[in-house]
């Protein structure tokens, strides 16, 4: 018997709550109470001396993450945006040097170059990943490109093997930009670690996380001591410690705490097993999906993996015939949660289309540190302008705590959308 959409009356799929997201347990208070009970919340000092590089859960956490990720160094801070911004700093990128960004990311990965007045110059996506096209990366390179931002958007690796060979043929600096996609493998290597400085967020609602946070992870001792002196007042204490290229060793506080330190190193120890169920959700989704009309599953290239931070799908809109809008509707009204109805293209922002930043004269577009105009038009990006109207649809599931049962009825919730397109799409016809 055909079921009504419950968007037009009918009875939702899904009528009970699904368990709300947290990876909080008994370990973490533990670890949290520790710290609080030992008075010492934090241990940095600004300036050259023995406490600069933190406290000892800072430290502990610090060597944690190296082993885990297969780094040398591993280096704290109190958000994955400080991460970027002392990423960006720390590989030397100069006033109006040009860095290659993804359109398909948070704002934060663009803002980070802005922050040291370079300049982002946003580049296509790749079709299959979403993440940077190296394609369109090679076609976007100037004199005056400096580095490229490879962001890891949704749970899987940037094609680093292609990027990195670019990077090397132009003598380019790579920052990976790994906030959704800790734990997610790429040709044997953790995502994040193969570039010159990654990194991954800590923020609430990313696979692991410590309220706020991030960790940056780099092989590379000089960039490690930049990361450590931009994180922690660099101008105070680079005399002290007997540095002598001064460029961009303007520091902040971007110094994470104690208490989500030692909060994070229980954290790092569910990683896997949280990256593996969320793996178990989409492969379960993958296969309950795949006889879907019009509906492209999450690709995932050879020799990677995916951390699957979104499930992200696309949506053949010329054969289906019915608004994304409306898909997204019914599926909502299913009681599907967390559907993202497109992803933003960050170049479309105001600030990029009016080209305002620091100031309303529209520095540093406007000034004379830019060796040319670069361009934030719609159309300069078009898989992802496409993608963003008409065809993507991510769905944040929070895998890992995700029953069987519940995710079998979210793939009842897809089938039955798609059984009654046809007659939603009538229905629509007949009412406008
Ligand atoms: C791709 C990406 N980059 C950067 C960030 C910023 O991370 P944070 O919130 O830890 O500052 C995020 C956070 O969502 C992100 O998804």
């Amino acid at each position: 018997m055909k079921q009504e959409l419950a968007l037009l009356g009918g009875q939702p799929i899904i009528n009970r709550k699904f368990k709300t997201y947290n990876s909080i347990g008994i370990e973490e208070i533990e670890a949290a109470k520790e710290v609080i009970e030992s008075g010492v919340l934090s241990q940095f000092i600004g300036a050259h001396h023995a406490d600069f590089l933190g406290g000892p859960k800072v430290k502990a956490f610090e060597a944690q993450c190296a082993e885990y990720f297969g780094v040398k160094h591993a280096i704290t801070v109190n958000s994955w945006t400080s991460g970027l911004i002392a990423a960006v700093g720390a590989v030397g990128i100069e006033p109006g040097d040009e860095v290659i960004v993804p359109p398909w990311t948070m704002c934060a990965s663009a803002t980070a170059i802005l922050h040291w007045n370079a300049i982002p110059v946003f580049t296509d996506i790749d079709t299959k990943t979403f993440c940077l096209d190296p394609k369109s990366v090679e076609a976007n390179i100037t004199p005056y490109t400096k580095a490229i931002m490879a962001v890891d958007i949704f749970g899987q690796s940037a094609d680093m093997q292609a990027l990195m060979a670019i990077a090397k043929k132009h003598g380019l600096k790579v920052i990976s930009d790994t906030a959704q996609s800790p734990g997610a493998m790429y040709q044997g290597q953790y995502a994040g670690t193969l570039a010159d400085v990654g990194g991954f967020s800590l923020n609430y609602h990313k696979h692991i996380h410590t309220g706020e946070g991030g960790i940056l992870v780099t092989n590379d001792d000089k960039i490690a001591q930049r990361l450590q002196l931009i994180r922690n007042h660099a101008e105070a204490v680079v005399e002290g410690m007997g540095v002598s290229d001064l460029s961009n060793m303007v520091g902040y506080n971007f110094r994470l705490g104690e208490i989500e330190c030692a909060m994070g190193m229980t954290q790092l120890k569910k990683l896997e097993s949280f990256v593996k169920r969320r793996q178990q959700g989409a492969d379960r989704l993958n296969q309950k999906l795949a006889n879907l009309d019009s509906l492209t599953l999450p690709y995932v290239m050879t020799a990677a993996t995916h951390a699957y931070y979104m499930y992200p799908i696309l949506l053949n809109i010329e054969y289906l015939q019915v608004p994304r809008e409306r898909i997204v509707q019914a599926l909502q009204a299913e009681g599907v949660t967390g559907l993202a109805n497109g992803y933003q293209n960050v170049h479309l922002l105001p600030m990029f289309q009016k080209k305002i930043a620091y100031g309303s004269r529209g520095f540093p577009w406007s000034s004379d540190i830019c060796h040319r105009q670069v361009s934030y038009a719609k159309g300069i990006c078009p898989v992802a302008e496409q993608y963003h109207d008409r065809s993507y649809m991510g769905f944040a599931m929070c895998l890992h705590d995700l029953s069987d049962a519940d995710i079998d009825l979210i793939a009842q919730a897809f089938h039955k959308v798609w059984h009654n397109l046809q007659y939603l799409k009538e229905k629509d016809m007949v009412a406008a």
